[in-house]
């Protein structure tokens, strides 16, 4: 009795620092313009020159034993991880609203590619590399839509939902669900830290919002939990930074 009263207790004050943690960021925005200065000015410390870690580690857990894998990378970049799963066979589909990502991308890793604007998307345009298969659009993200290159039967979620604006996480999440192909395997990013501390991004996101988000149609892993305080956390103000990784599914009906 005692016992059960005292878990009451304490989920009502896990759940109000929730609350008052998620509140601290809900009303952050980043214009679609910010992006592009910051990519035009060069400040992308997001990058990483290697294959992400995380997707290194975990790539068994995606692939599940699956050959010629089309996978889907929302909020792109130039993240090398593309020239990676590429050079592995899979198919490569990103979208990214800076152009000079998707330049720089195709540039760095020496590769040819075409552009050509989207019939379905006005404003957009496709670049591809048709060697190894890779095609990235260059448009909002809430443009995109399976109706565009189909489902993906992988997702490789980093910088991604930590990026966009906190208010538009279920519009994303429904964006995401609606591109997952029935064997989908979604490999999804998340940081924690205190959102008091530091206005992002990449925000917050706790794993109670990635069940909240994605719970009532898929099933959902935890796979690691890992502490990657860095200094350049630690230049942000941060004094803890947590790196979660999960691996989502839809649910067999
Ligand atoms: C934090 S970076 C991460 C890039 C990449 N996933 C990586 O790991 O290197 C977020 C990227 O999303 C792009 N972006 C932001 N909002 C977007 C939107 N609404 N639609 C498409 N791309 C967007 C930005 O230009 C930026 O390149
Ligand atoms: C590229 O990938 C798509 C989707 O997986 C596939 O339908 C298409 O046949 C591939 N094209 C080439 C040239 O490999
Ligand atoms: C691209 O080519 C340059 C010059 O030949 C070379 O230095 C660089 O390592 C190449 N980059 C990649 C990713 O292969």
């Amino acid at each position: 009795m005692v016992k059960a009263v005292a878990a009451v207790f304490v989920r009502k004050v896990w759940s109000g620092i929730q609350s008052r943690m998620l509140s601290a960021q809900a009303d952050r925005v980043m214009e679609n313009g910010e992006w592009e200065e910051r990519w035009q000015e060069g400040r992308i410390g997001f990058h990483q020159p290697q294959v992400h870690k995380m997707l290194e580690t975990n790539i068994d857990k995606v692939l599940a034993g699956r050959a010629h894998i089309s996978f889907f990378f929302p909020l792109c970049g130039k993240a090398v991880d593309m020239k990676w799963l590429a050079d592995m066979g899979h198919s490569v589909v990103g979208v990214e609203l800076a152009e000079k990502a998707i330049q720089q991308f195709f540039e760095e890793n020496n590769m040819t590619y075409s552009e050509e604007p989207v019939p379905s998307i006005p404003g957009a345009k496709v670049y591809r590399n048709p060697e190894r298969n890779i095609s990235l659009y260059q448009c909002d993200i809430y443009k995109f839509s399976s109706s565009v290159q189909g489902q993906f039967g992988a997702i490789w979620d980093r910088g991604s939902l930590v990026a966009i604006n906190p208010r538009d996480r279920e519009k994303y999440a429904a964006l995401i669900i609606s591109l997952m192909a029935k064997d989908c395997r979604y490999l999804l990013d998340t940081l924690l830290y205190n959102p008091e501390l530091y206005k992002g991004p990449p925000f917050f996101v706790p794993d109670e919002q990635v069940h909240s988000l994605f719970g009532s149609s898929c099933d959902i892993e935890r796979l690691l939990s890992v502490d990657a305080l860095t200094d350049r956390q630690r230049s942000w103000g941060l004094d803890y930074f947590t790196e979660n990784v999960h691996l989502i599914t839809p649910k067999s009906n």
